[in-house]
């Protein structure tokens, strides 16, 4: 596949936040490199807007009006701002405002329909107490995409990517995404594999040998990028938030599933529990 194929078209939900400012950037900055179409959305929603609800509320008929058009007028400046945002840096963008429906149903549906190869989507709009959780919009969007999702949480920036690998085909695809990232950018890659403690206890010396086989399997995909290769022991999503935050890393790229049979949830618990917990933005390819 060549590179361009990747990222065609971008979908960049907007709000108007601080971290969606961010996931604006980080877009930008892929489909600059990509040569990728961006389409970015903005959902209006306050329950007074939606028809059904608008009877409930016993407010007289022009107040009603005056919040609807101040809600559509701040819901135009969003989108127009994203839009110049992309256009001045002569990327190909379709601007859409949408009303009533819900943000991330409609986010959904919009993959579905037509066909994006990735989402950008900052990870919470308020609530900066918990800077680096994810906001329910983000959540629904992550777990239940048909694309890849690029969650973003800090300064766009690619230049140190950790790509979590387990030696599923799900690892796999994540680690091909991220070696086109890191070629177009110039980023690094550090391979990164946990073994789980409680298998360790059983036999050292053959758990350390499977988990040096899985990352040099994983290194042998890796063309034309600066990488290295690391194996921890311990808990899985624990170890990769952890390690991410005390080097730094801007990025870390997870699959939306792993090694497990069970296919309870539309994310593995690592990928779920990564993108929740840690502080750098977080891709998780399926
Ligand atoms: N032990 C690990 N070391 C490094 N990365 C891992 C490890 N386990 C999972 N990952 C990363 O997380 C992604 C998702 O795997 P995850 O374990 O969450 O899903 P699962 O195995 O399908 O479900 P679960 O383990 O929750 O039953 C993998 O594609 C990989 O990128
Ligand atoms: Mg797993």
């Amino acid at each position: 596949m060549t590179a361009k194929l990747y990222f065609r078209k971008i979908l960049v939900p907007v709000d108007g936040s601080h971290s969606c400012l961010h996931a604006k950037m980080l877009a930008a900055l892929i489909a600059k490199k990509f040569q990728s179409k961006v389409t970015v959305i903005h959902v209006v929603t306050h329950e007074l807007m939606h028809p059904e609800l608008k009877a409930q509320y016993r407010l007289p008929p022009s107040i009603l009006h005056e919040i609807e058009n101040w809600y559509l007028q701040a819901g135009r400046k969003i989108i127009r701002n994203a839009e110049e945002l992309f256009r001045e840096e002569g990327i190909e963008v379709d601007a859409r405002l949408v009303t009533y429906e819900d943000p991330a149903e409609t986010a959904l549906q919009l993959v579905k329909e037509e066909g994006y190869d990735l989402v950008v989507i900052g990870n919470r709009a308020k609530n900066q107490a918990e800077r680096f959780s994810l906001g329910s919009v983000t959540e629904k969007v992550a777990r239940h995409a048909e694309c890849p999702v690029l969650i973003v949480k800090q300064k766009p920036k690619i230049t140190k990517m950790l790509a979590a690998i387990d030696g599923s085909e799900h690892a796999d695809k994540a680690l091909e995404y991220a070696v086109q990232l890191a070629q177009k950018h110039g980023a690094k890659i550090t391979l990164l594999h946990v073994e789980e403690a409680k298998l360790l206890r059983l036999e050292p010396k053959a758990i350390e040998g499977i988990g040096e086989r899985i990352l040099s399997d994983a290194a042998t995909k890796i063309e034309e990028v600066d990488f290295g290769k690391r194996l921890e022991f311990g808990s899985p999503a624990e170890t990769i938030i952890k390690v991410a935050k005390k080097e730094n890393y801007d990025l870390i790229v997870v699959g939306s599933r792993g090694l497990s049979s069970v296919k309870r949830f539309f994310l593995g618990s690592v990928s779920d529990d990564v993108s929740m917990h840690a502080r750098c933005s977080v891709l998780i390819v399926r």
